[in-house]
């Protein structure tokens, strides 16, 4: 279940104060204050992560397992403390997270390793039709390579999965199901824990995108019991490039490399090699280390203001946002159960294209996004070409939410819709 604090009853965030550390949202885009409702693709960055960069680079900045001097040691040991960090934030042991670019190169390292590698011929992945293209196309390429089978879970009317032939779906030769915690369309919040516990019942892995619902809720991996996260920290305040897989280390230990080079080696002979400990095995190449340490203080941040207070004030947000939404007219996707809606509203006004109302309310300074999110099949499921959508975070404002009400006022007006 997404709410742990009743959103009527928590204490309010202290939004003056964190406004104040994110600096771009004092701007003004075309002589209006800026109005950024686009943190569903990627989040703003507090002055707090942006220091620890800063100081990174400024005070310690070498290469990392590999040097004999101070900077390198320090170097190392803030990389690795950041992944401690890290995978604290997700409560989940270290040894099995693995530091990448973003959700994708996440999601692409399972399908690329463990399912291209370690499924046979005939086995079927399980994955459902809310899926971003990153929860698709890697599954499609190692399907192809692999000859494996793909199935997927279908949508009720109000947007959440069909579940009732879930028991049929995970049945033999289902062997690994991959889905998104929060869809970035439809806002909807899956119930992970239920759906995992019937997937392991059926020996089924679980691997989870957790792109959009990590960075807004408490998302734990013990609790849920999945087997694969992927998530990123662009999305989380931290900065851009960074990203992990976290796994069970005992499937890391099983599965090949995904990418060859320095640091993932044990010993290299000319026409064979052996590899690093997990989670070094999945890590070739000099890491972004200042993105780790810069995640890693995006961690601290969310959780000095709280997570569960930011998610209780985005379900606020939105139960604000769904009614000037209504009012509005607008078409709005997805479902209507806060219980199960994160901070991601898709909607459509009238027949506009969704790009001609992201244009005028940009001329309003209210940043949404529009097209089809990275979900062409979701969105033939809803029969439409495209939509725009408006995602919120802990620094969002219930004025913003009715700026948006006044944008889409013009729209209707500039329309004549
Ligand atoms: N996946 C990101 C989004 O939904 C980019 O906008």
């Amino acid at each position: 279940m997404a709410t742990t604090i009743d959103p009527a009853t928590a204490p309010s965030l202290d939004l003056e104060r964190i406004r104040a550390d994110f600096p771009i949202l004092d701007r003004e885009v075309g002589g209006n204050p800026l109005t950024y409702l686009d943190s569903a693709a990627t989040s703003q960055k507090p002055i707090q992560v942006m220091d620890a960069v800063d100081r990174y680079y400024r005070r310690s900045n070498a290469n990392v397992h590999r040097g004999v001097h101070q900077l390198g040691n320090e170097a190392t040991d803030r990389f690795e403390a950041s992944r401690v960090r890290v995978a604290g934030f997700i409560d989940a042991d270290p040894q099995g997270l693995v530091f990448v670019r973003n959700t994708t190169e996440a999601l692409n390292l399972v399908a690329g390793s463990y399912a291209r590698e370690l499924l046979q011929k005939g086995d079927r992945i399980v994955l459902t039709l809310m899926e971003h293209h990153s929860n698709l196309v890697p599954w499609q390429l190692a399907a192809e390579r692999a000859g494996l089978q793909l199935a997927f879970i279908g949508l009720t009317e109000d947007g959440r999965l069909e579940l009732s032939n879930l028991d049929e779906l995970l049945a033999p030769p289902t062997r690994l199901l991959s889905l998104t915690h929060q869809s970035n369309v439809l806002g909807t919040v899956n119930d992970i824990a239920a759906i995992t516990a019937e997937a392991h019942r059926r020996d089924v892995l679980v691997c989870l995108d957790g792109a959009q619902s990590v960075p807004h809720m408490r998302v734990s991996t013990r609790e849920l019991g999945v087997d694969f996260l992927a998530f990123s920290g662009h999305k989380m305040c931290g900065p851009m490039g960074s990203g992990a897989l976290w796994a069970r280390p005992e499937l890391l230990e099983r599965m090949p490399p995904f990418l060859g080079g320095g640091s993932m080696i044990a010993k290299v002979e000319l026409e064979r090699s052996t590899w690093n400990t997990v989670p070094h095995k999945f890590e070739a190449g000099t890491p972004d280390v200042a993105s780790a340490v810069g995640l890693a203080a995006a961690c601290d941040y969310l959780d000095e203001v709280g997570i569960e207070r930011i998610h209780a004030h985005e379900q606020g947000l939105v139960r604000h946002m769904i009614d000037v939404l209504d009012e509005s007219g607008a078409t709005v996707y997805g479902p209507r159960d806060l219980a199960i809606h994160g901070g991601a509203v898709s909607f459509n006004v009238a027949d506009v294209h969704p790009h001609d109302t992201g244009t005028i309310l940009d001329r309003l300074g209210i940043a949404v996004r529009a097209g089809h999110h990275c979900c062409q099949p979701l969105m033939r499921e809803l029969d439409v070409p495209a939509t725009a959508r408006a995602s919120v975070y802990l620094y969002n404002t219930h004025e913003e939410i009715d700026r948006l009400g006044e944008g889409i006022a013009e729209v209707r007006r500039v329309f004549r819709v």
